[in-house]
């Protein structure tokens, strides 16, 4: 690209989980070094990239619908001379491959998550008239060859970061596409992960969650020679001078080993907020979903971890109504919440992926069935998410200031347990964490005011000092 000529525009809709947020942000750096600056809508668009989803129902027909749409745009936009470009990236591009650029012709380029180091490339194939659809799986050639944000755009990004360190997934859930559309399991490099952490810090990033589909499997030779796991690789990425929180998600609960749990003891730093999966309370759904634990070791293991970290919030993913689901395997899961008491969770009806094991199974649970039950586990969960909340009231707590809130001299930042928390304060705050007393609590977030008058500036909140 030279500097005479005009900068195009891209638009990228994220549909998903945090890993398609951090993609997308890396396809945007990729396209950056190719001449495009990012815009916020479409019609403004000379390229719109949809990174889409495929873990639950419908993703697809949505991501098709989306499609009718900017087909019109695309041809209102060729009316008055202007070429738009459309292409589908992430899982459903990984799924579906060249049925979507059969089913919607308007598509000019499907790419799956592991190339977009190819996206340049891809772009000039489609402006010499090519459809271009790319769905390798070469995905540490994906980490290796996509350019880093500058500075600025970092810096543009806020003061939270999403930072991938492992993709994929060798767990095979018996209901999760995961394994097939994100592939196998990769760590990728001690070097390169705190090389990207430090880049993020000195662009003023203050918190780091480190993204894995098992983020808890990542493993890698250690700068002392030694192979690490998570827990000593946190401890390496504490060392960052202005990294002072870090977070990691998604867990599997048979990879959390003992130095990991050691890191959630030892490593202040390391936030007390933990996503656990467990997906039922019935050993029998346990087994059919190929989870590989039984209820019981899950509980065992929510002690170990309170054992280590006593003030530890957690959250968990859960489905309802997978095939052969009883109405006792729900009570079960019922009381497993009832025991752990989570600070959040997610619940999903389940919902059959094509080419998985359990989406041939032949006892699906009837819908309206599905719906009770979901709504009894959601009643459930509001009411310890709520109890959570409210236990935090009458607390002092360091926030990380994040922006601005909604009313004017107000902003908005979050707890160590990832609670929205709400102040009056100087914008010139955003970037500091300071303490908080927790006044009350509103519908969605804490309402608090500054506790302390000076601004904690980055040194002094910086001073987590912990060798590895
Ligand atoms: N149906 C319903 N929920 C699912 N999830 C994954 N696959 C399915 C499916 N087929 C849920 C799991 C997982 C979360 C990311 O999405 O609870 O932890
Ligand atoms: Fe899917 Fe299970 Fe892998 Fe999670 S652990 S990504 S639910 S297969």
């Amino acid at each position: 690209m030279t500097g005479t000529q005009e900068k195009k525009r891209v638009f990228i809709k994220t549909y998903g989980c945090q890993m398609n947020v951090y993609d997308s942000d890396r396809m945007t750096d990729a396209l950056a070094s190719d001449g495009y600056e990012a815009t916020d809508s479409a019609e403004n668009a000379d390229l719109v990239l949809l990174n889409t989803c495929h873990i639950r129902e419908k993703a697809a027909e949505k991501v098709y619908s989306e499609l009718g749409r900017l087909r019109v745009m695309k041809e209102e936009a060729a009316l008055k001379g202007r070429n738009v470009t459309i292409g589908v990236a992430g899982c459903v591009a990984q799924a579906e491959g060249q049925e979507i650029a059969r089913r919607a012709p308007v598509v000019d380029l499907v790419v799956g998550p592991q190339s977009y180091q190819h996206l340049p490339q891809l772009l000039r194939d489609v402006a010499q008239g090519k459809r271009a659809v790319e769905t390798e799986f070469a995905i540490a050639e994906k980490f290796d060859r996509l350019p880093a944000a500058t500075r600025e755009r970092t810096r543009a990004r806020g003061v939270t970061a999403f930072l991938t360190i492992q993709e994929g997934c060798d767990k095979f859930c018996t209901f999760c596409v995961v394994p097939y559309t994100r592939g196998a399991e990769v760590s990728r490099p001690v070097d390169k992960i705190v090389e990207e952490a430090a880049r993020l810090a000195d662009a003023g990033v203050r918190e780091v969650t480190l993204l894995g589909q098992n983020v808890n499997a990542w493993h890698g030779v250690g700068t002392d020679g030694r192979e690490w796991g998570l827990g000593e690789l946190l401890f390496r990425l504490a060392e960052i001078p202005g990294l002072d929180r870090l977070r990691y998600t998604t867990s599997h609960p048979r990879d959390m080993d003992d130095s990991l749990i050691a890191a959630h003891r030892d490593l202040p730093a390391l936030m007390p907020y933990l996503h656990l999966p467990v997906q039922s309370g019935s050993d029998r759904i346990l087994a059919a979903m190929n989870r590989k634990h039984k209820a019981d070791d899950y509980l065992r293991l929510v002690d170990r971890i309170r054992a280590a970290r006593t003030d530890i919030a957690l959250s968990s993913d859960f489905i309802v109504g997978f095939p052969g689901e009883t109405d006792a395997d729900f009570e079960a899961t019922m009381r497993l919440v009832e025991t752990v008491g989570y600070a959040a969770a997610y619940s999903f009806k389940y919902s059959p992926r094509p080419g998985t094991p359990a989406a041939g199974h032949d006892d699906h649970v009837p819908d309206a069935v599905m719906s009770e039950r979901l709504q009894r586990l959601q009643a459930l969960i509001l009411d310890q998410q709520t109890a959570f909340n409210h236990s935090k009231v009458g607390a002092t707590m360091d926030i990380l200031f994040e922006k601005a809130g909604r009313r004017a001299g107000q902003l908005m930042g979050r707890s160590p347990f990832l609670q929205a928390v709400l102040v009056d304060a100087d914008a010139a705050r955003i970037g500091s964490i300071g303490r908080v007393a927790i006044d009350r609590l509103g519908t969605n977030s804490l309402f608090g005011t500054l506790a302390e008058p000076a601004s904690t500036s980055i040194q002094e909140s910086n001073a987590v000092e912990v060798i590895s």
